[in-house]
């Protein structure tokens, strides 16, 4: 499992200068191109939390690519949360601060109250949507019990804002 992961993180690829000067952007594509990676990277965000969640709540738009995956996986449901404007009948929005600007994420009340939800989205870096997440899922009467991410920007601290966050792998 160690040199599968190991093989897993080195599919991750950096890409200069993206989006903007000065950035080094961490591109999960190839990893996600890759069956086995894919795979090894599924059964790990499940690991920490495996018979503890009754449903997947994935971050449009990279979260979904690794939600669905966990959700069918794990043998549970998935709750989309998407950026504000694409749901049909929104229940709940939470507004939240990103490096530049700010936006605005919601969710459908579809889930009974008390259920367990795993967060999952593709990278950690600031925190905030992640946050923002977490104050979303009681307003729909969730109960947050971790959340599993894929990547962790060290370097920008996110993990301070987000409690019983896993990170698969760290950069
Ligand atoms: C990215 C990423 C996380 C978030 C992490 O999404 O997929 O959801 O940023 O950043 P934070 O920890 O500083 O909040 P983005 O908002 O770029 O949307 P996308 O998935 O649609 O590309
Ligand atoms: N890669 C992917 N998503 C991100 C990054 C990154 O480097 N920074 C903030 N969101």
């Amino acid at each position: 499992v160690t040199d599968d992961l190991a093989r897993a993180e080195a599919l991750i690829r950096t890409i200069p200068d993206y989006p903007e000067p000065g950035v080094q952007f961490r591109d999960i594509t190839p990893l996600l191109a890759d069956a086995a990676a894919l795979s090894t990277v599924i059964d790990a965000l499940i690991d920490p939390f495996a018979g503890e969640f009754d449903v997947v709540a994935g971050i449009e738009a990279r979260g979904f690519l690794l939600a669905g995956a966990v959700a069918t996986r794990a043998d549970v449901g998935l709750v989309p949360i998407r950026k504000a404007g694409k749901l049909p009948r929104p229940a709940a929005s939470v507004a939240y601060s990103l490096e530049y600007g700010s936006a605005t994420i919601e969710v459908h009340d579809d889930i009974a109250p008390g259920t367990r939800v795993l967060l999952v989205d593709d990278v950690l870096a600031t925190g905030g949507t992640l946050r923002a997440a977490h104050e979303l899922m009681p307003r729909i009467g969730g109960s947050v019990v971790g959340t599993a991410v894929l990547l962790e920007l060290l370097a920008l601290g996110g993990r301070a804002l987000v409690p019983d966050v896993r990170t698969v792998f760290t950069v």
